[in-house]
């Protein structure tokens, strides 16, 4: 979930602050980039060389550096780079400031001009956590939309015995990670995708099925699982493997089992979408011994498959309904059609005559048709950006 984010983290002057260092340690093996800013009063506690060897980064303490080659720290530049700000420890004199927009040093200035979710893990004496103007700086600063990460009880510096101990560095970081899951945008839905392609058995050797790969539903399984939804996945015969904690792998083989399968989890689901190349036809009869070449020529007599999506279409009762029209003429009235007899909310258009989405591609070309009649077009783009487009369409939909 951190992995390749930006993690600024502010570290202010208390003793607490000889634990950030554990603290950019805990990004650092989570795949996160970390920059550390430091008030001048923190280098008391913590050297900027400890958290440059951690964070391998430069660590900004005061607006300009200024040894030979004077440079400006930009605050700006740095607030607009994190993608989280986690301020640890912070101190009732920092706290107090950042709750009045003081910007004394940099590490304010930073505050003042980010825009990122930001945490403040308070540290100081019992007495001083307990006194109401340091209160007042918490209250005002989750007034503005800032997480308070709650300090801990136990010994104290001073020696006494009480609340305000900095939460320890593994307790943090675990409470950001929890709060970022329960804030994901597709917390608490439950998504179901069909994908790839079906194999209808002629013979115990032989079938009929076709080109799709499955990479299509698979970006978009791993994209819902990104945004906090769980998934579950029903997937053809695919050369796809797929591992994620939110997805729920369900390999069937032919559109009987893919119906029934997907069906199972149809009635539970707040989002199905069904981005696969369905066999609409299968043998009638499947031979239970392989076809020999020396008889007669064979004829396969073909009956039609259930369409899952209709059926999903006809059974809907608060589920959003997404489909795919894979065309090669007449595609938008083709899709339209689809779109109302199939009692979908939204369909994903992809023709055959763009280049680039054909089967077994990694790209993609689509067009969005929305219920009330929207037409959305985008451009060819990696099967990843196409599923990010899907799902944010979805997202704008449901919570519209
Ligand atoms: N679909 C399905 N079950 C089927 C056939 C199709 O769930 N037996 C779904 C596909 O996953 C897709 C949509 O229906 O989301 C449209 O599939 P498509 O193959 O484009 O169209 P069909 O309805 O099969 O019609 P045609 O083949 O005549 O274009």
């Amino acid at each position: 979930m951190l992995r390749g984010k930006n993690i600024l983290i502010g570290i202010t002057g208390g003793i607490a602050a000889y634990k950030s260092a554990h603290l950019v340690r805990e990004f650092i093996k989570a795949g996160a980039n970390v920059k550390c800013i430091q008030t001048p009063a923190s280098k008391n506690f913590i050297t900027p060389l400890t958290l440059a060897t951690l964070s391998k980064n430069e660590v900004f303490s005061e607006f300009t550096t200024d040894e030979e080659n004077p440079r400006w720290n930009d605050h700006v530049t740095l607030g607009l780079w994190a993608d989280l700000f986690i301020i640890a420890p912070a101190t009732a004199n920092t706290l107090a400031k950042m709750s009045q927009g003081i910007c004394d040093n940099l590490l304010m200035a930073t505050y003042l001009s980010a825009k990122c979710p930001i945490y403040f893990a308070p540290a100081m004496d019992l007495d001083m956590y307990k006194h109401p103007s340091t209160a007042e700086s918490l209250q005002k600063l989750q007034s503005f939309g800032n997480t308070i990460i709650l300090p801990e009880s136990g010994e104290l510096a001073s020696g006494l015995v009480g609340l305000g101990r900095m939460a320890e560095p593994e307790n943090i970081f675990n409470f950001i990670i929890a709060d970022l899951n329960e804030k994901l945008p597709l917390k608490h839905h439950s998504v179901l995708i069909t994908a790839g392609p079906t194999y209808e058995a002629i013979d115990p050797v032989r079938f009929i099925g076709n080109r799709s790969s499955g990479k299509m539903g698979v970006e978009l399984a791993l994209n819902l699982a990104n945004k906090g939804a769980e998934v579950n996945l029903i997937l053809g015969p695919s050369l796809i493997s797929v591992s994620h904690n939110n997805i729920v792998v369900s390999n069937v083989e032919s559109a009987k089992e893919m119906y029934s399968t997907a069906m199972g989890f149809f009635k539970n689901s707040t989002i199905v979408i069904a981005a696969a190349a369905v066999a609409d036809y299968t043998p009638k009869v499947v031979s239970a011994q392989k076809i020999k070449k020396e008889l007669a020529t064979p004829v396969i007599e073909l009956i039609k498959t259930k369409d899952i999506l209709a059926e999903m279409g006809a059974q809907k009762t608060s589920q959003f309904l997404v489909g795919f029209a894979l065309e090669t003429h007449n595609e938008i009235k083709n899709a339209k059609s689809k779109l109302q007899s199939k009692n979908l909310d939204l369909i994903v258009l992809n023709s055959l005559n763009d280049k680039g989405a054909c089967f077994q591609s990694n790209t993609n070309k689509i067009t969005i048709l929305t219920k009330s009649n929207k037409k959305l077009s985008f451009e060819l783009k990696s099967k990843q950006d196409v599923a990010e487009d899907i799902v944010n369409t979805i997202l704008t939909k449901i919570n519209a």
